[in-house]
């Protein structure tokens, strides 16, 4: 079960007008941002996010959610990768150095990281656009003394990113659904085959049939196990109901919770403590 109290100490999210320090093309559709301003001060729990205004009219009308991918609090900027899927993620696209984005973050519950110990080993499994928050995630556990094992998947080569960053962090292994790099097949072809030594807890963040199989894989035991969910968001604060999701059985029976709003109760949750 999900103890947000395990999480580093949550900052209250705040408002802001960032400024683009760099926006280039990584991989297929897929665009590293680094933005700077006073908001990276509050952003210490890896796996939260921002809630980003693109464009400066009113279209789109709402924010789009994107995970924190790494923060260099020194230089006060914060990086964040997003495939271009729509209106919105195309505006960021075509934004360049000096222009501000509206950001509203750090929000939601991270990972927990704050019991995890020197010498023990994680494992982090990510799929697509689940992968930008696990490099944060990684940084703060090597920082730690955790060992760090990565396994991430795309669907070819065109669409790998952050493969070389993860490799200074520990292990990592690389799927790809047509096989041009890395394994051919799923994440879970990498953790079933038994490659990847024992670990003590796994962290996750990644399309919904990746998640469910993680379920039902490792849900029937007592694993330590974390996910995270990208579901589509309105007010991203919990005020709005667009982005609920439903808790397992086992959760409804221990907490009488009908729903979970998934940018406020999470995005990171238990991996047997929602329903998919
Ligand atoms: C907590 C959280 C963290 C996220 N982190 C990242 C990230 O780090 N990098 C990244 O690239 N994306 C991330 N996403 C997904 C991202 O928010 C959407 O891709 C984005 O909102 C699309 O906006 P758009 O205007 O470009 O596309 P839209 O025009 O809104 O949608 C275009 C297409 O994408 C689909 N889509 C939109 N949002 C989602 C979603 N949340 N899940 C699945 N399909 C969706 C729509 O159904 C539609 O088919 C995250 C989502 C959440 C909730
Ligand atoms: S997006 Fe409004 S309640 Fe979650």
């Amino acid at each position: 079960m999900y103890d947000p109290t395990g999480q580093e100490t949550l900052c209250p999210a705040g408002v802001e007008d960032m400024t683009v320090v760099t926006n280039e093309r990584i991989a297929e559709r897929i665009f590293r941002m680094t933005l700077a301003g006073n908001l990276v001060d509050k952003m210490v729990c890896p796996g939260q996010f921002v809630h980003v205004k693109c464009g400066s009219g009113s279209v789109p009308l709402l924010r789009r959610p994107i995970s924190i991918s790494d923060v260099d609090a020194d230089q006060q900027q914060f990086t964040m990768i997003y495939r271009v899927e729509g209106e919105g993620t195309r505006l960021l696209s075509r934004m360049h150095p000096g222009e501000q984005v509206n950001v509203l973050g750090p929000l939601g519950q991270g990972y927990p990281i704050k019991q995890r110990k020197s010498g023990e080993h994680a494992v982090l499994v990510g799929g697509g656009v689940g992968v930008p928050p696990l490099y944060y995630l990684g940084r703060k556990l090597v920082e730690k003394g955790v060992r760090v094992t990565s396994v991430i998947g795309f669907g070819s080569r065109e669409q790998v990113f952050l493969e070389n960053e993860l490799k200074e962090l520990g292990d990592v292994y690389v799927t790809t659904m047509d096989g041009s790099h890395g394994t051919r097949g799923l994440v879970t072809d990498v953790l079933t085959v038994g490659d990847v030594d024992p670990w003590d807890v796994l962290y996750s963040c990644g399309p919904i049939p990746m998640l469910k199989a993680l379920q039902e894989l490792y849900g029937k035991e007592q694993t330590e196990a974390y996910i995270s969910l990208e579901q589509r968001m309105g007010c991203g604060v919990g005020a709005c109901l667009a982005c609920v999701c439903h808790p397992s059985e086992e959760t409804r029976q221990n907490t009488g919770k009908r729903y979970f709003k998934i940018c406020s109760d999470g995005p990171v949750f238990g991996l047997r403590e929602v329903a998919l």
